[in-house]
């Protein structure tokens, strides 16, 4: 982890040389899509460095805004965009080919800048057999110099990474997935392959097994319990389950997407920001119990043509 000027905050170094804070702040989900405005206000003011839009939360124009009335620098904010189908359903039509470029365009034009990380949402936004082509779109745009983003994708698949590295010029720098110790044996191939290349995992759905898991953690709920308070007592700081969570995301080398559109708990996330590292023990403990669930929150990607492998159990 490095830093980021304007407060410090962490980073990690993407494949392109750039910093992408590892905290971000999502307006895609909850009270923070609903108040895009005002609780992007609330997190920037809190010192969250990092904001994740897309096209499908229909927030983008109130994003830009946000950030460019922020009183920061452009330059010490990060902000992440997608290209998605309408309201980011992907039953929803994909982009044609030929209206890739206009869809980028589109972006930029409702953020009022370039996004510092533009991703493809998911694999079924191009046209079926079209994902390569549309990739290509992307870096050639980059090269002409109308796009200055870093490029990634979402919700890619084994097969989907597979195909897009086969071909690209430049690589995906991050994949942007569900992401906990839930999904990690499920997700195992995905990760493999992002080692390879030095893609990035960015977590969203990362507190998924304390919010979305009907028991609220399951076997984990004891372990980052133990953890928060061993980290409260040590700083003589507030941590909950939540900040273990994402402290033991940040551990992976994962960048946490997360959300919250309540003031109390964005000024927690933005201080999970600071807080000390789990113990390689910790960490190693989350995942042996993660590793033998198998629970997902958001089924509408992974699970087509990429089936859970045999032997874990899958829960609700
Ligand atoms: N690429 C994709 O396909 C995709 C899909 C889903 C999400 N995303 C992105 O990822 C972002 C985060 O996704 P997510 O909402 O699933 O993330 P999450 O971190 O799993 O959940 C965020 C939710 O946690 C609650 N929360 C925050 N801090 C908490 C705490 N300390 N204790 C208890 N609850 C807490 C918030 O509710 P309150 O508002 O009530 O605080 C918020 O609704 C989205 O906004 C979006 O930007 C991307």
């Amino acid at each position: 982890m490095t830093t980021i000027p304007s407060n410090n905050v962490p980073t990690f170094t993407l494949l392109d040389g750039k910093r992408i804070p590892v905290l971000g702040w999502g307006n895609g989900t909850g009270d923070a899509r609903k108040t895009a405005t005002e609780s992007g206000k609330i997190a920037l003011d809190a010192g969250i460095r990092h904001v994740d839009t897309a096209q499908g939360y229909n927030n983008e124009k109130e994003t830009g805004e946000t950030v460019s009335n922020s009183g920061l620098s452009k330059g010490d904010v990060w902000v992440t965009s997608k290209l998605s189908q309408k309201d980011g359903s992907p039953s929803n039509p994909p982009i044609p080919l030929a209206s890739a470029r206009a869809a980028v365009n589109l972006t930029i034009s409702r953020l009022g800048f370039q996004p510092d990380l533009l991703l493809i949402h998911n694999p079924f936004l191009a046209e079926a057999g079209q994902l390569v082509p549309f990739w290509q779109e992307l870096e050639a745009m980059k090269d002409s110099g109308e796009l200055t983003s870093s490029i990634g994708v979402s919700n890619f698949r084994p097969q989907d990474l597979k195909a897009i590295l086969e071909v690209a010029k430049y690589k995906p720098v991050v994949n942007q997935l569900e992401y906990h110790p839930f999904v990690l044996t499920h997700l195992q191939p995905v990760l493999d392959i992002q080692a390879e290349h030095g893609i990035i995992t960015e977590a969203y759905g990362p507190l998924s097994p304390l919010l979305r898991h009907s028991t609220g953690g399951g076997p984990l709920k004891p372990i980052l319990q133990r953890i928060a308070h061993r980290i409260s007592s040590e700083t003589g700081r507030e941590v909950d389950s939540a900040a273990a969570l994402l402290l033991w995301t940040r551990a992976k080398g994962v960048v946490a997407v997360t959300a919250s559109g309540n003031e109390e708990r964005i000024k927690k996330l933005a201080a999970v920001q600071y807080l000390p590292d789990l113990t390689k023990e910790e960490v190693a403990e989350i995942e042996e119990v993660g590793r033998k669930i198998h629970f997902r929150a958001y089924d509408e990607h992974m699970n087509i043509d990429f089936p859970v492998p045999e032997g874990v159990e899958i829960q609700q």
